[in-house]
């Protein structure tokens, strides 16, 4: 075993760990969990240190190095095991990671979101009072603790990018039924094999060509990026949007 593993406990998930939704919703995996021994748990470690940073395997040969069976010997799929692995802390993937959910939006997405909605009524998830990145009348910050506040008016959200995404993007879902919010527009991921992205199904999208380079950021994110519009001027969102990606609405059954 490396010399990593061998310092690492087996954690105690309900004491230290506001376990995922899947995790919580499924007291299968949660039993799972409680039977991983654990050498099972730092063999896993290994084989996912052999991931690349992308949690790609980063040769075809580790790509069956005993990962695949490790999390068949557990009974858990890798999906599972890879949030685990974020919830500890023990895996920055450049996604879900909270040290990366600073993800300040581009100017160019400003000025599109200001040239549909007009102006910016509240900015839910702003990351300063004294110069905040996003013109908007009204801000909460972290301190506020804006999920837990009425949100009114034109809002523009660009939430942090870690596993607690669902919990904005169902907030503003809900403001928006509940009409305290007029009109919406979110930058999120643009992750179609997520829960929260079919909770915005009725919504249009546009689908950002290529990458996006974040504010202050050198380089492209290393994930996808879509706009959600909320709203009744559906117009106004194509004629802004329209030239930097595809807009897609669901077709229903
Ligand atoms: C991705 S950044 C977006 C910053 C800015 N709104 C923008 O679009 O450039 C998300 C921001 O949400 C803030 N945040 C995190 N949790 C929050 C909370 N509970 N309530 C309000 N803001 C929060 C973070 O501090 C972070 O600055």
């Amino acid at each position: 075993m490396g010399e990593l593993v061998t310092n690492l406990p087996k954690p105690e998930i309900p004491l230290i760990w506001n376990y995922d939704e899947s995790v919580k919703r499924t007291k299968t995996n949660y039993y799972k969990w409680s039977k991983m021994t654990l050498e099972m748990f730092a063999e896993i470690w290994i084989a996912f240190k052999k991931l690349s940073k992308e949690g790609r395997p980063k040769t075809v040969a580790n790509a069956t190095d005993k990962w695949s069976d490790y999390c068949q010997d557990c009974g858990v799929d890798r999906k599972t095991i890879w949030r685990w692995f974020v919830r500890l802390g023990w895996l920055n993937d450049g996604l879900y990671s909270s040290n990366s959910s600073e993800w300040y939006t581009p100017s160019e997405i400003i000025y599109k979101v200001c040239d549909v909605l007009g102006e910016i009524d509240l900015d839910p998830c702003s990351d300063s009072f004294d110069k905040p990145n996003i013109p908007a009348k009204n801000i909460f910050t972290k301190k506020d603790d804006a999920l837990n506040k009425e949100w009114f008016g034109r809002v523009y959200m660009n939430p942090p990018y870690g596993n607690v995404i669902d919990k904005w993007t169902e907030k503003l879902s809900d403001e928006y039924d509940k009409e305290r919010v007029q009109e919406a527009i979110a930058l999120l991921p643009g992750r179609p094999d997520t829960v929260w992205f079919r909770g915005l199904n009725k919504h249009p999208r546009c689908f950002i060509f290529g990458r996006l380079i974040f504010s202050g950021q050198e380089n492209s994110a290393p994930f996808p990026s879509m706009v959600v519009y909320m709203g009744n001027r559906l117009n106004e969102f194509i004629n802004a949007f329209g030239d930097i990606g595809d807009i897609y609405m669901r077709i229903n059954k």
